[in-house]
């Protein structure tokens, strides 16, 4: 910087980075509490520039932090602000989910409604509402509809969250080639980049929180860009024409979201996002069904069989005929097919211009297949690879869902093979291409629309490379999951596959965003080039503790022939549950989770450790007191270890009550799986 620079910029205050000097001592102009005043809000005023606090037993989390927004040929929306009315109420509901983590999910907070006016020229308005539970905030900015500022460019969104207390995170990077599928740092917060959400942090104090957004409907995804220190800024996810957002007022924006908690398995246990998205728009939803699913999948992964057609072509009548066969015999719902469609000759990663939705390929029967599946009591699980060809896919849409509706598909896995930046998206037929972002505002309008025809025919959508899940499964309860994330397929090919403690971090980062379809259960624990280093025990126990209503039962169906013990345990755990609790955890280290199934008295624990063998003690008290249950438990052999003995594996039963105590002893890469069945 130049000393003549330097010097206007500390006189005046001119800044090069977009982000606004910390506000210093704001005037606080109003405040809401949390209902049992745990958490507090402040919004402050200094020299009309607006920020917020929040205060946890009356010490700083989040020291003031600004507010506003940087708008396309207008003036910075940040300045010359006063307070010009401000409104609170309460709320406390309890609602219920059509299927879930738990069936009923309350919904209790105190709201604090802003309007901050400019004093000078256009006098444009803007709402900020805080929502204040006591395990976190949200809130949002509304923009009203007003003359002055009808359509509304957004080039920045200036929000930051300026973390007080020293604190560690864990996060993945945001803004780079591979959407969400990295493995997940642990480092000081001073040393984060720039992070998806949910990041986790945890203070020195061992206070924790989780940095997300809830109800991400025609806007772009935030970022959390580290602007200096402990201090962060809301970084939009970047649209093809240059802006982050365009929308016409009156319009709100996606809700900012702090879970804030002294655990990690409270944080896990927060409903915030849920709470802050609007309530099921679809009505009855019971015909989705939370179930398991096996198909031709990993054997494409492992390249026993391809997705292109030709002689190792995997989506064959013959081929699906088996697994309808072995979901029919062993109880699974569905059969997932991939490559069953024209379009995966050839190199489709990032060009899906030649897939054909309606079109099977000549060795794939669809007719025949979905009447046989029928009459065994199976449906076919769909699948839209775009390739992120995601105009084309769109021409075809209604085309493509009207034709798996026909077959009694209703569940549709869709995938947006690209780089991150790559998404192709026509206007105009024959117009030139446009590059979006899978996080971008264009997509977050594509992923409601493939969601919304696809519930006008009953059909649920589960995205792979998708855009993050910001809980809007309460509004739109047929977007049932999504991948968003490292998943198993790693362990088939991954450089690096996922280490030990990947799922330990998944729990409590990206599993706080919504169910993931991790695609467990590889019994065999053979990727195509290494080993997988997880122990048998493990793959069941991530049945429990990684959530999805649509669970696949992803190995080959000769592999759980050779491990009947296991797949005992596949068969038997639920995918819908009526109530979850975090019996332990610490980020990235272990974790124990207890569900109890919403049809039956049958509760399931899933517990799972990192590299490092651990001795964890579970209280049995979310038993029903009184009752005896037969605890069925899979457990690590004696000398089970990721490395070298994965397969080390024990079964035994025994009785307990909710008065016993466990001792789960789990092996380094380990884990545990019990069911408990009343007797
Ligand atoms: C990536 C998905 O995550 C994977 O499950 C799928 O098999 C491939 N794309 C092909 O669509
Ligand atoms: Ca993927």
């Amino acid at each position: 910087m130049s000393r003549r620079f330097w010097w206007w910029s500390c006189v005046f205050g001119v800044g090069v980075a977009t982000a606004a000097e910390p506000p210093k001592r704001p005037e606080v102009v109003a405040s809401v509490t949390s209902p049992d005043k745990v958490l507090r809000v402040e919004v402050g005023l200094d020299e009309g520039r607006a920020s917020y606090t929040i205060k946890r037993f009356g010490e700083t989390l989040i020291a003031p932090s600004r507010l506003g927004f940087l708008l396309r040929g207008a003036e910075k929306l940040e300045r010359n602000l006063v307070l010009a009315a401000q409104s609170g109420s309460s709320h406390d509901e309890t609602w219920e989910q059509p299927w879930g983590e738990s069936r009923l999910v309350r919904n209790h907070y105190n709201e604090l409604r802003v309007t901050l006016t400019e004093t000078l020229k256009a006098k444009r308005s803007f709402e900020v509402i805080f929502r204040v539970f006591d395990d976190g905030v949200g809130f949002r900015y509304v923009f009203p509809e007003q003359p002055q500022l009808r359509e509304v460019i957004i080039d920045d969104e200036l929000t930051e969250f300026h973390v007080a207390p020293e604190a560690t995170a864990w996060w993945i990077p945001a803004g780079e080639w591979n959407r969400y599928e990295y493995l997940y740092n642990r480092t000081p917060l001073t040393e984060v980049g720039q992070a998806h959400t949910p990041m986790t942090i945890r203070t020195r104090d061992g206070v924790h929180i989780a940095f997300h957004e809830a109800a991400l409907i025609d806007y772009a995804a935030m970022w959390l860009r580290r602007v200096e220190g402990q201090r962060f800024k809301a970084q939009l996810s970047p649209a093809s024409e240059g802006w982050k957002v365009r929308r016409a007022a009156p319009f709100s924006t996606p809700w900012r979201t702090l879970r804030i908690a002294d655990s990690a398995a409270a944080l896990y246990a927060s409903n915030l996002e849920l709470n802050l998205n609007e309530p099921n728009r679809l009505g009855d939803v019971s015909w989705f069904r939370p179930a398991k699913y096996v198909g031709v999948w990993w054997e494409l992964h492992l390249e026993r069989s391809s997705w292109a057609r030709g002689a190792k072509h995997g989506a064959t009548t013959a081929n699906t005929r088996r697994y309808i066969d072995f979901a029919a015999e062993h109880g699974f719902r569905g059969v997932l097919v991939e490559g069953w469609n024209h379009g995966w000759d050839g190199n489709w990663f990032g060009d899906g211009n030649d897939f054909d939705f309606t079109r099977a390929t000549e060795d794939f029967d669809l007719p025949a297949l979905a009447a046989y599946a029928k009459s065994r009591g199976v449906h076919l699980v769909g699948h839209h690879e775009t390739g992120g060809a995601v105009s084309h896919y769109e021409r075809q849409l209604g085309a493509a869902l009207d034709l798996y509706a026909k077959h009694g598909v209703d569940v549709i896995k869709t995938g947006y093979v690209a780089d991150a930046g790559q998404i192709e998206r026509f206007d105009r037929q024959g117009g030139p291409a446009l590059r979006e972002w899978h996080d971008g505002q264009w997509q977050s309008r594509h992923h409601l629309r493939v969601v919304t025809e696809a519930a006008k025919r009953h059909i649920a959508i589960n995205p792979h490379e998708p855009i993050k899940d910001t809980g809007l499964r309460r509004t739109y309860p047929n977007w049932v999951s999504r991948e968003g994330a490292r998943g198993m397929e790693y362990a088939a090919w991954g450089n690096p596959q996922n280490p030990p403690e990947h799922e330990v971090n998944l729990v409590f980062t990206r599993m706080l965003a919504g169910p993931m379809d991790y695609t467990p259960g590889i019994v065999s624990l053979q990727g195509r080039t290494h080993p997988i280093p997880s122990t048998l025990a493990k793959q069941l126990a991530l049945y429990v503790v990684i959530y999805s209503p649509i669970q696949m039962v992803a190995d080959l169906p000769e592999h759980y022939a050779e491990h009947t013990d296991a797949f005992q345990f596949i068969q038997d755990v639920a995918v819908d549950w009526a109530e979850t609790r975090v019996l332990n955890g610490e980020i990235g280290d272990y974790v124990t989770i207890a569900r109890k199934d919403r049809n039956s008295e049958t509760w399931f624990l899933g517990s799972l450790s990192d590299e490092h063998g651990r001795v964890l003690q579970v209280p049995l008290s979310f038993l029903t007191p009184g009752k005896t249950y037969r605890a069925e438990i899979y457990r690590d052999g004696d000398d089970a270890h990721y490395r070298d003995h994965r397969f080390a594996f024990a079964t035994e039963q025994r009785d307990v009550q909710s008065s016993d105590m466990l001792i789960l002893r789990i092996a380094p890469g380990g884990g545990q799986a019990i069911r408990f069945v009343a007797r």
